[in-house]
């Protein structure tokens, strides 16, 4: 395994992920986690992330002693390169201006790091680095930064001044690769197929054969959750399904299929739809709804859990980016933006004990394993979708008829897109579309059908395509596949006679509109 210590990189998830493609284990640490706990994985090497912080600041994170002191090998990159070169005794100037964009590099010195010849790597730096530290050398060499990156062979210690996790370094895996697999030894025995062993194994540790529950939403985390949980306690796992009433058009369905198929477990589907409604009632703001679908859900799920007697685990869908985000050094005190939540997020106050089999698994690792354990390829590639359901897509009230209407016009879109080949794995995967949906808005118009006037509701139409939801720009669909949906729209969907297509990038808005 490796151990990254993330010093408040915005890129620190993403390096990571780099390690866990070449096939080896890895997980990040707060730069200031005890030792004890980076033991725990057996390092073989370690990666330091780069960081908003000079080397000079009060109080600046750096490199722990014992990492010095264990003799393994040592990757910095960017600021993790410069709190390497502070602690061994060389130089790090500090800079007002930054580095920023790409840059070519040229290895100046052949070494087991890095390719001979030029290169295009990302930078974004402020300080660089002056001096290296006694015994390193200089490995190569941009206009700007004259210790692109520099080593010592002797003691597989390396730094360097770009970032080769992030795609604009277009060589920058091979460089890990060097790194994790070559200079480390690390074995990439991190396969699906191992993933899962591992999984079922602790898993079945866990429970001890006693009873498990699991919420399932339909969506792809709980579905491999699940499937991961029956694989290692069989029969003693019974599977809940709230149907909240705020679900797609056949999405109950699809999960009933779902289970009867592949996943397994015995399926408890409870009809909670009136419950949702009539708490819903009169509520107009995005938040209170928010708050109040995730109140009654825990509700109506204590309820279920109740009537099936004494059980003391739970499965949670909890993935590896939740958990580091909730230990990261604090780069995320931004404002709330909207109270996220997920049919796993939500068991305060209940007694359970969780079970997490995917808490150090990456989303595509997610799929990866569920693809694996033979999940439906719809499953797996299904669109995220948001915890409080079309609730966040009917703006205004909540109610059974808007609904519905909502319900229709989206299943008109959906399926247009589908016939247009845009949805599946493929598409997605190229960076085509990774979330599709329409909107009801509380906007009444007046249009005219035949010879009849009509006042009626809009449908807003949103297409997105983006690499981790973080941020997303709309997606450039063919006019005539919009001029097909909005006709389908207004000709099917009774309730609705405008359709209009949302052209805003995330950020400045999100991708659901509350
Ligand atoms: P926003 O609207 O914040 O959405 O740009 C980013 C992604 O998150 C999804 N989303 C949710 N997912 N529970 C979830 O599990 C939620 O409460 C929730 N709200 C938004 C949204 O669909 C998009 O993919």
């Amino acid at each position: 395994a490796i151990a990254i210590l993330d010093f408040g990189s915005q890129y620190a998830q993403l390096i990571a992920r780099r390690v866990r493609e070449l096939h080896v284990y890895c997980e990040l640490f707060p730069w200031d986690a005890p030792q004890a706990q980076m033991d725990a994985i057996q390092p073989k090497g370690y990666i330091l992330s780069g960081g908003p912080n000079s080397v000079y600041d009060a109080g600046a994170p750096a490199i722990p002693n014992f990492i010095l002191e264990s003799g393994l090998p040592v990757l910095g990159i960017c600021y993790g390169m410069q709190t390497l070169t502070h602690a061994l005794g060389g130089r790090v100037a500090a800079s007002q201006e930054r580095e920023y964009g790409p840059a070519e590099i040229e290895t100046v010195l052949p070494n087991p790091l890095l390719p001979s010849g030029r290169q295009r790597v990302w930078m974004s730096h402020g300080d660089r680095i002056e001096s290296a530290p006694a015994g390193f050398q200089i490995l190569a060499a941009s206009p700007n930064s004259p210790a692109a990156a520099m080593g010592d062979v002797a003691a597989r210690r390396y730094g360097v001044q770009f970032h080769p996790e992030v795609h604009h370094t277009p060589g920058g895996l091979e460089v890990l690769r060097n790194f994790v697999v070559g200079i480390c030894g690390a074995q990439p025995d991190w396969t699906p197929e191992s993933i899962i062993t591992q999984a079922v194994e602790r898993v079945r540790t866990q429970a001890g054969g006693q009873r498990v529950l699991t919420a399932v939403s339909g969506g792809v985390d709980s579905s491999v959750a699940t499937a991961l949980a029956h694989r290692a306690v069989g029969e003693q796992l019974t599977a809940v399904f709230v149907d909240n009433g705020l679900l797609r058009m056949g999405e109950r369905e699809q999960v009933r299929a779902a289970f009867e198929g592949t996943l397994g477990p015995r399926l408890v589907v409870v009809d909670a739809a009136d419950t949702f409604l009539r708490a819903l009632r009169g509520v107009t703001e995005p938040e209170a709804k928010r708050r109040i679908i995730g109140e009654t859900f825990i509700r109506v799920f204590e309820h279920e859990a109740r009537k099936l007697g004494e059980v003391p685990f739970l499965v949670q869908g909890t993935i590896y980016p939740d958990v580091v985000e909730s230990s990261a050094p604090d780069r995320n005190k931004a404002a709330r933006i909207k109270t996220h939540h997920n049919v796993g997020g939500l068991p305060e106050g209940l007694t359970f004990r969780l079970i997490e089999p995917l808490r150090y698994l990456f989303k595509d690792e997610v799929r990866a394993v569920g693809q694996a354990l033979g999940l439906p390829a719809g499953l797996i590639w299904r669109q995220p979708f948001p915890g409080p359901g079309l609730a966040v897509r009917c703006l205004g009230e909540v109610t059974a008829e808007r609904l519905e209407i909502l319900r229709q016009a989206d299943a008109v879109f959906t399926d247009e897109l589908g016939r247009a080949g845009m949805l599946n794995q493929k598409e997605r995967e190229a960076g085509g579309i990774a979330q599709a949906f329409a909107v009801l808005l509380p906007v009444y118009s007046v249009g005219v059908m035949g010879d009849q006037r009509t006042y009626h509701e809009t449908a807003a139409l949103r297409a997105v395509t983006t690499e981790d939801f973080m941020t997303a720009d709309w997606a450039r669909l063919p006019y005539e596949l919009l001029a097909r949906v909005s006709s389908r729209i207004v000709n099917e969907v009774k309730g609705v006679n405008r359709v209009v297509y949302d052209v805003t990038s995330k950020p400045p808005a999100t991708i659901e509109w509350e």
